[in-house]
């Protein structure tokens, strides 16, 4: 039988008091496991969603999508362990003081979100994200039904939702493409109905950033009832332009993003988490917002994603690509050899590259590839894991010169599937 959560999080609880009070705190929503996985030819298995969502919890992500409960039974189990098994951990946890927050999506309907709050009430913290579209273009060819019937049936999905936990989210699908007056009603009836973050996708990446700050200071001031809410972002990448619009809703009053790592998801994907989060920490004074986020998990956790998903990571990928923090030309090298201000506007060891200049290769020894293998994320191997992976290291070396990441990683491909 299902229960109204007596310990589901309240908004109270989103304020954070923080010796910076100035500011307020940005909530990292992190949809990986979620729009993430939806990106062409990637299905990630239970118990590398797990893995993955160790690490998001370990980075300090403050809410994780793990998944579409209803889609599938897999996918209800594997966001049910999840909320079991991630959702209590505190390991890394020590800037939120609290633990994730775990998410499931829905549609606007009671058995959809039925499924979804009997998969996340296994956490501690738990929310109900439902969804319905609210654009012309989704109503007439997808939905089938009016303006009047879209309001009715995301207040009811809320009202609903509301009976069963009093964290609750909403998303007007393709806010981008929609009419701003009729966003406003929907928003107000779902504010009325008790919802506690009204998120505003650019379902299809449209927006540039200047429309979509707009549209959400247009949002916040025309909205009754909008103080009570926390307002989300949520771009795709379809013009390039999922980070700007992103950090321009942040500038216009968001105070929650969704993300994913690398920005990976339907079409061109999400907002890359990273960018956002380098942003806000190389212009500390612009953004009017602080994360409780561990930079210098970044790169473990980007190379996680990446070899779990199999989504490989282009070399000139802004923070996380291999070529990010590397120096070419002479000019460059000079420079950056006198100082590194000359040509490095963030510090690698910031996002957890600690031998940016350390490759390996035949002469390695041991504790340099364990060194690697922490860095990558591997820290918990067992020495018997360890040795065999050297060995493997060890025989790639003797024909390959110069060993990256990515053909460490695959050395250590069988590792996760086999459990
Ligand atoms: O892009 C989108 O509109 C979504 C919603 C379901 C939140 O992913
Ligand atoms: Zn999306």
């Amino acid at each position: 039988t299902i229960n109204r959560s007596t310990i589901a999080p309240t908004l109270k609880q989103y304020r954070y008091i923080s010796h910076e009070v100035s500011k307020d705190k940005l909530i990292v929503f992190d949809t990986t496991l979620r729009d993430g996985e939806q990106s062409p030819g990637v299905t990630l298995k239970t118990e590398e969603k797990l893995e993955i969502a160790r690490h998001l919890s370990a980075l300090g992500i403050d809410v994780i999508e793990a998944g579409f409960p209803i889609a599938s039974q897999g996918d209800f189990e594997a966001v049910a362990r999840i909320a079991k098994e991630v959702g209590p951990l505190m390991t890394g946890r020590e800037k939120t003081g609290k633990p994730v927050i775990i998410a499931g999506l829905s549609r606007a309907a009671e058995k959809d979100i039925k499924r979804c709050y009997e998969a996340v009430s296994h956490a501690p913290l738990h929310r109900i994200h439902t969804f319905l579209a609210t654009s012309d273009i989704h109503l007439k060819y997808k939905l089938k039904f009016d303006r009047d019937e879209c309001r009715k049936r995301a207040a009811a999905a809320v009202a609903y939702a509301k009976t069963l936990c009093d964290d609750v989210e909403f998303s007007s699908e393709d806010s981008g493409r929609s009419d701003k007056d009729f966003l406003c009603r929907v928003l107000e009836e779902v504010i009325e109905a008790g919802v506690t973050t009204v998120n505003i996708p650019d379902t299809v990446g449209y927006s540039n950033p200047e429309e979509y700050g707009r549209l959400i200071k247009y949002l916040i001031k025309n909205t009754r009832g909008s103080d009570k809410v926390i307002w989300s972002t949520h771009c795709h990448d379809d013009l390039g332009l999922a980070t700007a619009n992103t950090l321009s809703g942040i500038l216009n009053g968001a105070r929650q993003i969704e993300v994913s790592i690398n920005g990976i998801g339907e079409r061109a994907g999400n907002t890359p988490f990273e960018e956002v989060i380098m942003n806000i920490h190389t212009h500390p004074d612009y953004y009017p917002v602080y994360h409780t986020i561990n930079t210098q998990q970044i790169y473990r956790t980007s190379n996680i994603v990446s070899s779990l998903s199999g989504m490989v990571i282009q070399p000139n990928k802004a923070i996380v690509g291999a070529n990010a923090f590397l120096h070419e030309s002479g000019i460059h090298q000079d420079g950056v050899l006198k100082n590194k201000l000359t040509y490095e506007i963030i510090r690698p060891e910031d996002v957890g590259i600690f031998n940016v200049n350390l490759v390996l290769g035949k002469l390695s020894g041991r504790n340099a590839f364990r060194t690697r293998l922490e860095e990558l994320g591997y820290g918990d191997m067992s020495e018997d894991d360890v040795n065999v992976a050297f060995g493997r290291f060890k025989a790639l070396a003797d024909n390959k010169k110069r060993i990256t990441d990515h053909d460490i990683l695959a050395l250590l491909s069988d590792r996760v599937s086999s459990g």
